[in-house]
């Protein structure tokens, strides 16, 4: 039985999935074969090939019956699909194998993960319990282990919920296993340390950080590593408030800056901020490349504003893969710099003025990397406007008096009462911005000012509206670099 539900969903994805045609997917971005997806999952370096798994439901767009979906890859941008890795079908998962993380150790590719179990408790309310399981596997076919659960809840400690405890992000140090999870407390999300020599005894071993009523509700998919000096806990938390344009309403995720002390395992924070500022970004996983490179991906959605396309056969995209740095209490974000490998088509253009409307010939097209320099100048607001034909267009606009950038899908075509705005604070420096913009098919995520701010989101306008246009109250100089994309 057990092998049974991961067999039909592998058989059911490689004959579902050959029905969608290539062009109905993202060029780039790595999507779902067919189906469901969320977030990433056990992005790892193994045998020297990139893996990330994903959670996956084969089935329907719509999250239910989560397995892990695979994928690996040479370069972070060419993905290739691998057969479903986890089925939900143990006594320790059978609601879903939730979110988890991956590390090598000695050959073998482990993972740990939530299983998610539904109970009916005395009053008749349903509840999932939280199980935390390991898989061991080669890069292929994975084995859960028999001696699962590794961790239950009733090793925290008193006041910490035992239902809200999950997603596991494991990583070895010397001999010791840790894993850092997220839970809930009182006073919000938490985020909770646990360490193995093992792998099959795990101890409680701190609280990293919590919310203390000020960053969400509970802390899903919690990733703690170091980036130069500075450690760097970031959390995807559920129910945020918002505070100005850092943080907006519902789930958000959020980098806490601090140092650690390894040998008393506390975790000082510093100071926090926004991990994206866009409408689609949820979920993100870390990982370290093998010339030490701290890259991170994040499921391109978010629970609010799934975008749903009438009678589509799939649903859920990843984010490009970023590089992480940290520079004066920021984490800096840029596109993995593998992209340049597919540049085509290379069009640059040098201190161009824009005074009113502008369109620039060989400045056109859905999928691309274009960095747009807005030279130092006395000029009001500033907007590109993409993915744009007769009738709709996507803004991207900067207004200079206030210093903010705001994007806008209000006139993309798709007429939902959901979110369509966002905004985020841009500086100039020495008068200048620089806007890097990556499209796909279905998304355009901005780099501002080279990875000061990210800004992802969604757009489903029609893939035949490829215009690019400038538009200047006051007048303006820019420099541009656009290059098509091509992996196909
Ligand atoms: C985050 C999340 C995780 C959970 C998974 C279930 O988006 O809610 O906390 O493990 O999704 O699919």
């Amino acid at each position: 039985m057990a092998k049974e539900k991961l067999k039909q969903a592998r058989t059911y994805v490689e004959e579902e999935s050959r029905k969608i045609p290539a062009e109905q997917k993202p060029e780039y971005h790595m999507s779902v074969p067919v189906g469901w997806l969320n977030d990433p999952n056990g992005l790892s370096m193994y045998k020297r090939d990139y893996h990330m798994f994903y959670q996956f439901n084969p089935y329907d767009t719509k999250w239910n019956t989560i397995h892990w979906g695979h994928v690996k890859s040479k370069d972070l941008v060419r993905w290739e699909y691998l057969p479903a890795a986890m089925a939900p079908d143990s006594e320790f998962d059978s609601f879903g194998v939730f979110s988890g993380s991956a590390v090598e150790d000695k050959g073998r590719h482990i993972l740990l993960y939530t299983g998610g179990v539904k109970e009916t408790l005395p009053d008749g309310t349903e509840t999932a319990l939280s199980y935390q399981c390991i898989a061991i596997g080669d890069g292929m076919e994975y084995e859960k282990v028999s001696d699962n659960p590794v961790i239950t809840a009733d090793m925290l400690p008193e006041g910490c919920s035992h239902e809200q405890f999950r997603d596991p992000k494991i990583w070895k140090e010397g001999d010791t296993y840790y894993a850092v999870l997220g839970n809930q407390y009182e006073d919000g999300g938490q985020a909770v340390l646990f360490s193995s020599e093992n792998l099959s005894d795990w101890k409680f071993r701190t609280i990293l950080d919590r919310s203390e009523n000020k960053y969400g509700t509970m802390w899903e998919c919690p990733d703690f590593f170091k980036i130069g000096e500075t450690h760097v806990l970031m959390v995807s938390p559920q129910n945020m408030s918002e505070e100005g344009l850092e943080f907006h309403d519902g789930n958000g995720t959020v980098f806490l800056l601090g140092s650690y002390d390894k040998d008393t395992m506390q975790f000082q924070r510093k100071c926090a901020h926004a991990v994206d500022y866009g409408l689609n970004f949820y979920a993100p996983q870390t990982m370290e490349t093998a010339d030490g490179r701290r890259v991170m991906i994040a499921w391109m959605q978010l629970w609010e504003y799934s975008l749903e396309e009438d009678g589509c056969r799939w649903l859920g995209m990843m984010t490009f893969p970023r590089e992480l740095t940290v520079r004066e209490n920021r984490v800096y974000q840029n596109p993995a710099r593998e992209i340049e490998r597919y540049y085509q088509e290379p069009v640059f253009y040098k201190h161009v003025k824009v005074n009113g409307h502008q369109e620039l010939e060989g400045i056109s097209g859905r999928v691309l990397d274009m960095t747009v320099d807005v030279e130092a100048g006395e000029y009001h607001s500033f907007e590109i406007r993409i993915a744009q034909d007769q009738k709709n267009y996507t803004s991207i606009c900067y207004n200079r008096k206030e210093s903010v950038l705001t994007f806008s899908r209000e006139h993309s075509g798709r007429p939902i009462d959901w979110a369509q705005i966002r905004s985020m604070y841009v500086q100039r420096q020495d008068g200048k911005v620089r806007l890097r913009i990556l499209m796909d098919q279905y998304s355009v995520e901005i780099f501002a000012n080279d990875g000061e701010q990210a800004m992802s989101s969604l757009i489903y306008t029609r893939p035949e509206a490829q215009g690019i246009s400038f538009w200047a109250e006051g007048t303006v100089f820019i420099n541009i670099k656009k290059a098509a994309v091509v992996i196909r």
